[in-house]
């Protein structure tokens, strides 16, 4: 069998984690402090895939490519593909023919996050040889994915987000095709959001008779692409961290639990409860940093407590007076407190907000 390549879509809106998305593609949003995308590159490489494409759109191509380079940091080679618009995946497997050639391929949504790597996939791919290979899994609210109706082990219908779900096995955003797949999505229509849809290309192999298998995920999957999917996932990777401090501990602090404090990180008369990450050149000064929070590079939070939330590089949160939890904070942004009664906080606040509670 000829060599695996990758194909990782990383175009799309992002609209569901607006605002953060105004400015920043959703793929680069960090999880435990290393943006999602990062994560299905190295799951490509440890299963040996190493000749990647990267599908940018041109709104947010150039910052994904200034991210993640030529690949050779990650052990990869990275082709960079630009989708001039967002017409499906199935266009976006389209616009990837001329990387892609005869070579089979796995095909990684790009903000999707899956807790056993691929390697097995890859492996059983390589043994079976189907034409497909997918992966599924249950979930509470099939009606937002593709969802599969199985006989058995049998691939019967996949249906794209459908209204009235025949399971609760949704398509994960992992595939592996043979380039066959290339054939049914030229067949495709747009469907009914106008789009080329991946299911429906799959469903084609299906109808004419092709070998599509399936497997059920083991480990937790995640697709990041809304908020409360977004603290869930880094809260799973946080989980799972070693602990790690090579920052700045003066004698009044604290730390409990899994925690990584990056190098040039400093703790200030302060409490941290792991699981949590603290980047480089964050200042953590009369504050307490509760579980399930990753605070990014440069960020300072002081007299304030945060728990189960990700603040992004360079923000400052002071003198809150409440607990600030199940957050999302863009880059840059200021959230301060003057007086006043403490109440709770839930925010999804973009890149360069500033918010004053008064
Ligand atoms: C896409 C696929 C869907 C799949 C999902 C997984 O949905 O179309 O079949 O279940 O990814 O993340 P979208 O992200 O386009 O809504």
């Amino acid at each position: 069998m000829q060599d695996l390549k990758g194909l990782i879509l990383s175009g799309g809106a992002g609209t569901r984690l607006r605002p953060i998305t105004h400015t920043s593609a959703k793929q680069l949003v960090p999880v435990a402090n290393k943006p999602v995308l990062f994560y299905g590159i190295e799951a490509l490489v440890a299963a040996g895939v190493t000749e990647i494409g990267i599908i940018i759109a041109p709104e947010t191509g150039g910052e994904i490519r200034e991210a993640a380079g030529d690949g050779s940091r990650f052990g990869a080679e990275i082709t960079y593909i630009v989708q001039d618009e967002p017409a499906g995946l199935a266009h976006a497997v389209l616009t990837a023919a001329d990387f892609i050639g005869d070579s089979p391929f796995v095909m990684y949504l790009g903000d999707n996050l899956l807790r056993d790597g691929l390697s097995g996939l890859v492996s059983t791919f390589r043994e079976d040889r189907p034409e497909a290979l997918i992966l599924l899994t249950p979930v509470e609210d099939p009606s937002s994915y593709g969802v599969a109706e199985l006989d058995g082990e049998r691939i019967v219908r996949l249906i794209e987000k459908p209204k009235d779900p025949p399971s609760n096995l949704a398509l994960v955003g992992v595939y592996l095709f043979s380039s066959s797949i290339f054939d049914a999505a030229r067949s495709l229509e747009p469907s009914w959001r106008g789009e080329l849809e991946i299911t429906e290309a799959i469903q084609k192999l299906i109808d004419d008779g092709q070998r599509v298998q399936s497997e059920v995920v083991r480990g937790w999957w995640k697709d990041t692409g809304q908020l409360a999917d977004m603290l869930d996932a880094n809260r799973l990777v946080l989980q799972e961290l070693e602990t790690r401090l090579q920052g700045e501990i003066d004698e009044e602090s604290r730390v409990e639990g899994k925690v990584v404090l990056e190098p040039g990180a400093r703790l200030i008369r302060s409490v941290v409860r792991g699981p949590a990450a603290i980047a480089a050149g964050a200042v953590i000064e009369d504050a307490y940093i509760g579980p399930y929070t990753s605070i990014g590079e440069e960020v300072v939070v002081r007299r304030s407590e945060v728990e189960h939330s990700i603040i992004l590089f360079g923000s400052v949160v002071e003198d809150l007076g409440t607990r600030l939890e199940a957050s999302l904070l863009g880059r840059n942004v200021k959230l301060t407190r003057h007086e006043g009664m403490p109440k709770t906080l839930r925010l999804l606040v973009g890149d360069r907000s500033e918010i004053e509670i008064v």
